[in-house]
């Protein structure tokens, strides 16, 4: 054969590949509000970007007959890509091929980016639209995912690895998703779950709608499984791309740094005011951070998820920082199992990836009560102490007004390693609050005196004397645990000389094989 024909034989080839299982399921992916696979990668990575891996791979499933058609590509699109300039290796299961069954060829091409991208160093993105493990291929597709599994385990907490669900992924499909470090979910089109609602419905008699039981808005403010949801694939790719802005390519690099235009010694006159006078009227710490932030940029994590704690990243001075901020606008702020849960992880990611933490601390306790007790709050509470005493990363915390009893400890206190810790005028640092600490401390008096409106006089008395003594930043900045009490307008400019002071940080932990983080 001619070189021209075998040409010719390549270029059809490709064409039989690019269109996958075909223009009709096509259409009937399209109709759905999907985009294919291949749709999915073009808008995601730069123009022109995209380098395929394994296209002629191809798997003929025969036990159920022959007259099966032969796919190119096999139900997986892989290769690398740019987004902005930086590399990046991704997946992106094609619902139009085996409704995006994952078979063992499958599993191998991508295993093969994975390898890739732990070689050169580079974050993987893996786009899931999959009807999970193909039937025909058997105990051959378990063997696929675990192999998947395994690379995800190896991969964490080396290069970053994102996730998004544009639709199925049930099964143990589920658990590549959950062992990267961010899933993003379409509202609408995507569901995760373990097992089905006919499975639920057999189990535990229960009738539950596939979106009632894993949709994206279940898995976006009950569970926590998903970080992001998204309005639609647009939104998520966007996400996605947003999200690597903020990352190091690998765990041996620093994020990226950008030019910043916005006056790193702006003055922010609102927040001397932002702190009500009252301490049980709640604010927007949102508006803090927004107010601090390089160009009131903050790309917020979980945002429907356990709302008593805020995370998310920004940037300072042009530097990606990670931000935990407790929510006084949300049950007050109070630290419960999932707000733990939230930001512990976040703040093992941020260290994982050498991204400084800045916590801004405004938090009555943790969550008091049965359901909390039995739910192990003791045990989620310890996870985000945990993360934050072994964080290594440049760690600066200002408080802005509650840190009382643990909490105060847990949120990056200068005990834990906390490398600048700053506190507001408004600062009330405790045991506990007023309230309590006058009911233990003055029992005695408060049941001796019967007419209501002496005894609340008494307790207003003493909660004042408390408030003076005790709640208030300066008793811990006498000891050296608060290394400066800021003027909350200049608390953009101190924190950036903080972490700019902090860039060239070392820390270490002591040699292990690995910790033994309270899970
Ligand atoms: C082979 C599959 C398939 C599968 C779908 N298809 N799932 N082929 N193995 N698992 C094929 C269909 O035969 C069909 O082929 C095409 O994909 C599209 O499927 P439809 O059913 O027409 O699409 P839709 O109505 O949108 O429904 C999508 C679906 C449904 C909800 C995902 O297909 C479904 O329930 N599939 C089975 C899901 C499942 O039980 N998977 C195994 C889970 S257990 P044609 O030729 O008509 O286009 C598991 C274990 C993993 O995954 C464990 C890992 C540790």
């Amino acid at each position: 054969m001619a070189i021209e024909e075998k040409i010719k034989e390549l270029m059809a080839l490709r064409e039989k590949a690019r269109i996958g299982g075909g223009e009709k399921r096509i259409e009937a992916q399209h109709k759905k509000g999907k985009y294919t696979a291949r749709e999915r990668i073009e808008k995601l990575l730069d123009e022109g970007s995209f380098e395929e891996f394994d296209m002629f791979v191809s798997s003929k499933p025969t036990d159920f007959g022959n007259d099966v058609e032969e796919y190119l590509s096999d139900g997986v699109v892989t290769g690398y890509g740019t987004i902005d300039g930086r590399l990046v290796f991704i997946f992106s299961q094609d619902f139009t091929i085996f409704g995006g069954s994952l078979s063992d060829m499958f599993a191998q091409k991508i295993c093969k980016v994975m390898d890739k991208a732990m070689k050169v160093g580079a974050p993987v993105i893996g786009i899931n639209d999959s009807g999970g493990a193909r039937i025909q291929e058997g105990v051959k597709s378990l063997g696929g995912y675990a192999e998947i599994f395994q690379r995800n385990i190896m991969a964490s907490g080396v290069v970053p690895q994102i996730s998004a669900v544009f639709g199925p992924c049930a099964g143990g499909a589920v658990y590549s998703p959950a062992l990267t470090d961010f899933t993003i979910m379409s509202q609408g089109t995507s569901y995760m779950f373990v097992t089905g609602p006919k499975v639920v419905k057999t189990v535990t008699n229960e009738d539950v709608t596939v979106e009632e039981l894993g949709g994206a808005r279940v898995h976006g403010t009950k569970s926590g499984v998903t970080h992001f949801v998204a309005d639609s694939e647009d939104e998520g790719l966007l996400l996605i791309r947003k999200l690597l802005s903020y990352l190091p390519q690998n765990n041996h690099e620093d994020p990226p740094i950008y030019v910043c235009s916005d006056p790193i010694d702006r003055l922010e006159n609102s927040l001397n005011y932002i702190v009500p006078d009252n301490p049980n009227k709640p604010y927007d710490v949102k508006d803090v951070i927004h107010s601090i932030a390089d160009d009131e940029e903050f790309l917020e994590i979980h945002r429907h998820y356990a709302q008593n704690i805020v995370i998310g990243f920004s940037k300072f001075n042009g530097t990606p920082v990670g931000i935990v901020a407790n929510q006084p606008n949300y049950l007050a702020g109070v630290l419960d199992i999932n707000a733990s849960r939230k930001a512990a992880r976040f703040v093992r990611f941020c260290d994982a990836f050498n991204i400084p933490i800045l916590t801004l601390v405004d938090v009555p306790g943790f969550l008091p009560g049965t359901a909390q007790e039995y739910g192990g709050i003791i045990i989620h509470g310890a996870k985000l102490l945990f993360a934050y005493g072994e964080a290594t990363v440049p760690k600066v915390t200002v408080i802005l007004r509650k840190a009382y009893g643990g909490a105060y400890d847990v949120m990056s206190s200068k005990h834990l390693r906390g490398d600048i810790n700053y506190a507001w005028p408004s600062a009330e640092i405790a045991v506990m609050g007023p309230k309590g600490a006058i009911e233990v401390l003055y029992q005695k008096e408060l049941s001796a005196i019967d007419n209501p409106e002496d005894k609340a006089k008494f307790f207003a008395e003493k909660e004042q004397e408390y408030r003076d003594k005790f709640a208030n930043p300066y008793v811990a900045a006498k000891h050296g645990y608060i290394d400066d009490v800021i003027e909350p307008r200049n608390t953009r400019f101190r924190v950036i000389r903080a972490l700019q002071m902090l860039s060239s940080k070392k820390d270490t932990n002591p040699l292990k094989k690995h910790d033994n983080i309270p899970l």
